[in-house]
């Protein structure tokens, strides 16, 4: 794919379905009793994935003219797969389900592709393994393919060395199927919608402070889900309408839930111009529309308890941060380095080439913002947020930037070149 600059963005667009809500709609609707209905569930890869390995399990999903429908199993009634399953590039699959997965009755493999291969496993098996689970590295290098012989699980209360919303959901899911209360402290809050969804499907959860506490569960009941748009899928389209000059866009249906806006304070503090309409809340979960103009950014300083609610967003504001005036430091976030590629040094490789002044650090990047750029060729390491993130920067830059790899954007957002271009100003 190939972007050049252009003259403004205007008009209006529909933020697709939440790719953390989807997946946990999913799993939530295989093990609930009676039927699940899933409203704008996000068509990306990832969460497609995820449907497919319940389905190997047993589970009856129908996909079809917009509508997931559900027929759930119930707790204890998952089935053995008879291959492998294949979670794709979907590190939220392999890590959530392993939780679910570690309880069965039954055992199994999880593999998925080159870059779930390499992804760490470890942060989830040694919990699990305190609970009483049985998970084999099959490769003994802490990443999948993970072998799970499934066993009773006990409580536990784990002080989870990093804020991962995957660790503390792989932990609170194998905590529904425990012989006691299973709590998890991170040490910053992240992204909480295993928490909120398992208060919708009527388990029993409490929250304080950095600890999530879950008690196991006679059953779930069956429920209606729509789910809100994903801020971020969204940031991409915020960040364009900031830097594009001219622009306005009005970004509808974004999820803005507290743990996940990091990015829409990030803006504030950079300068930004973006207000709220149409606040309200769908299926547990605040949502509003977001109307963006032009404006003029300066840089900004992000570390500490605001990075797990912005982690996926880094990338895009990496991008902002080489549009603003000044410096921009980001830090606390090591975090990048095991995402689908290592995004610290990725977003620092190809910056580079395009004429930004940007250095990596143990745990973020150092940017001085203000220096205009040249399209470069991207390589997007197949990494979804990447692609976004670059196809962005090049319609700001000067020349072609070209995207190798584009194809990836599948994962999060299929539709996501045609409803940029629908924007551009011609
Ligand atoms: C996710 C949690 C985050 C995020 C990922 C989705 C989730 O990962 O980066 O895209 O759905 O729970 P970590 O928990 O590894 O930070």
């Amino acid at each position: 794919m190939i972007f050049q600059k252009v003259n403004a963005l205007k008009g209006e667009i529909t933020i697709p379905g939440d790719k953390s809500i989807s997946h946990r709609a999913i799993m939530l609707g295989s093990l609930a009793e009676g039927v699940t209905e899933i409203s704008n569930f996000l068509q990306g890869a990832d969460c497609l994935s995820t449907m497919e390995c319940f389905r190997n399990m047993g589970v009856s999903i129908e996909n079809k003219n917009g509508l997931v429908t559900i027929h759930g199993n119930g707790l204890h009634g998952l089935k053995q797969p008879k291959d492998t399953l294949d979670v794709g590039n979907s590190g939220t699959t392999t890590r959530l389900m392993s939780g679910i997965l570690a309880a069965q009755n039954f055992t199994c493999t999880l593999n998925g592709d080159a870059s779930i291969q390499k992804r760490p496993m470890g942060r989830i098996i040694t919990p699990l393994s305190q609970m009483g689970a049985d998970i084999l590295s099959v490769k003994d290098n802490g990443c999948a393919p993970l072998k799970i012989i499934g066993t009773p699980l006990h409580g536990i209360h784990y002080k989870s060395p990093v804020a991962s919303a995957q660790v503390k959901s792989s932990i609170l899911l194998a905590g529904l199927f425990a012989d006691g209360e299973t709590s998890v402290t991170e040490p910053y809050v992240s992204r909480n919608h295993t928490e909120l969804m398992f208060r919708y499907f009527g388990v029993d959860i409490s929250t304080k402070e950095t600890t999530a506490t879950v008690t196991p569960a006679d059953k779930l009941v069956g429920q209606k889900i729509i789910v809100p748009g994903d801020i971020s899928s969204a940031a991409y389209f915020i960040a364009a309408g900031l830097m594009v000059p001219n622009s306005e866009l009005l970004i509808k249906n974004v999820g803005i839930n507290p743990t996940r806006d990091g990015i829409l304070r990030v803006c504030e503090a950079m300068g930004a111009s973006i207000s709220y309409e149409n606040k309200q809340e769908i299926s547990g979960e605040p949502t509003a529309d977001l109307v963006v103009k032009t404006s003029s950014l300066k840089g900004t300083t992000i570390g500490g308890s605001i990075i797990p609610t912005l982690i996926d967003e880094i990338p895009i504001i990496a991008i902002l941060a080489c549009f603003a005036e000044g410096t921009t430091v980001i830090k606390d976030a090591q975090e990048l380095k095991v995402k689908e590629s290592n995004r610290i040094d990725v977003m620092v490789e190809n910056l580079t080439k395009m004429g930004a002044d940007i250095t990596a650090t143990d745990d973020g990047m150092i940017i001085h913002g203000g220096k205009p750029l040249h399209g470069a060729e991207i390589d997007s390491k197949l990494d979804h947020r990447i692609a976004m993130s670059f196809a962005i920067a090049g319609l700001c830059s000067e020349g072609e930037t070209k995207i190798l790899g584009a194809e990836c954007v599948n994962i999060s957002f299929p539709n996501f070149y045609q409803d940029l271009e629908d924007l551009v100003v011609k």
